[in-house]
């Protein structure tokens, strides 16, 4: 029970928000992964959800389950069946979250049948480009639309997180920084930093990805909490 009624402040509001990793197929029964829990993007939809937001949440594959009926979650697996969602939910959207650890390589040809071992022998793979989810919705953005992105960096955390939001024409982005043990991918906590295109910058402390959910929104979707319904 909640005795407390959160304040429905991003009440009709249409929020995309990406999360979780992407699998990228090998063969039928291998494929190109990362560590990505999904737990961060999974925090914020639930966190938009329960001020008022409707949802639309494209996860990659990963065993969390979302709860709030505001949430609409479409599945996919590939960062091609990702890029896809997005590009078609964006146009309804009023601002979009890009969460998700998206593969930045995909093998050029997925087997259809199971790659045999061949004893002795190296094992090469051709990885192609996958198409940068969050540049192109950068490039197809309306003005009163607001895009957030994220940076996890292991060097010149601030300089490379900057170039990141300038070159896809992001609104903000919130920087995960791994200076902390105990934050990051598959932990619970997150230590983040979120910069807005006008070099505004505001730190926040270790706290739970639930918590740092409600910082993101605070800072990052203030223009629509101000506006009108
Ligand atoms: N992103 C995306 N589509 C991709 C790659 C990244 O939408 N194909 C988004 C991520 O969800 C994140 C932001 O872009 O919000 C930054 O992702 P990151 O991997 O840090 O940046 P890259 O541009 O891929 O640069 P690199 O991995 O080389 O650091
Ligand atoms: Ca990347």
């Amino acid at each position: 029970e909640e005795f407390f009624q959160q304040s429905l402040d991003l009440a009709k509001k249409k929020i995309l928000i990406t999360a979780g990793p992407t699998y990228e197929r090998i063969d039928p029964v291998r494929f190109i992964g990362n560590f990505s829990s999904g737990k961060m993007g999974f925090a914020l939809a639930e966190a938009c959800a329960a001020r008022g937001a409707e949802v639309t949440l494209i996860a990659g594959p990963t065993h969390l389950t979302v709860s709030h009926p505001g949430i609409r979650r479409i599945a996919v697996e590939s960062a091609g069946e990702m890029y896809e969602a997005a590009l078609n939910a964006f146009p309804e959207a009023d601002a979009a979250i890009l969460s998700a650890a998206v593969a930045d390589y995909r093998p050029e040809e997925a087997a259809t049948e199971k790659i045999k071992r061949t004893d002795g022998n190296k094992m090469t793979l051709t990885l192609t480009p996958n198409a940068d989810i969050a540049a192109t919705l950068g490039e197809r953005k309306k003005p009163e639309q607001v895009l957030i992105g994220f940076a996890l960096e292991t060097t010149n955390e601030e300089e490379n997180a900057f170039r990141k939001m300038e070159k896809k024409h992001l609104d903000f982005i919130v920087l995960n920084s791994l200076k902390d043990s105990g934050a990051g991918f598959g932990y619970d906590t997150n230590k983040i930093t979120i910069y807005s295109k006008n070099k505004d910058r505001k730190s926040f402390g270790l706290k739970t990805k639930t918590e740092a959910a409600q910082d993101i929104i605070d800072v990052t979707l203030q223009s629509l909490l101000l506006k009108k319904n």
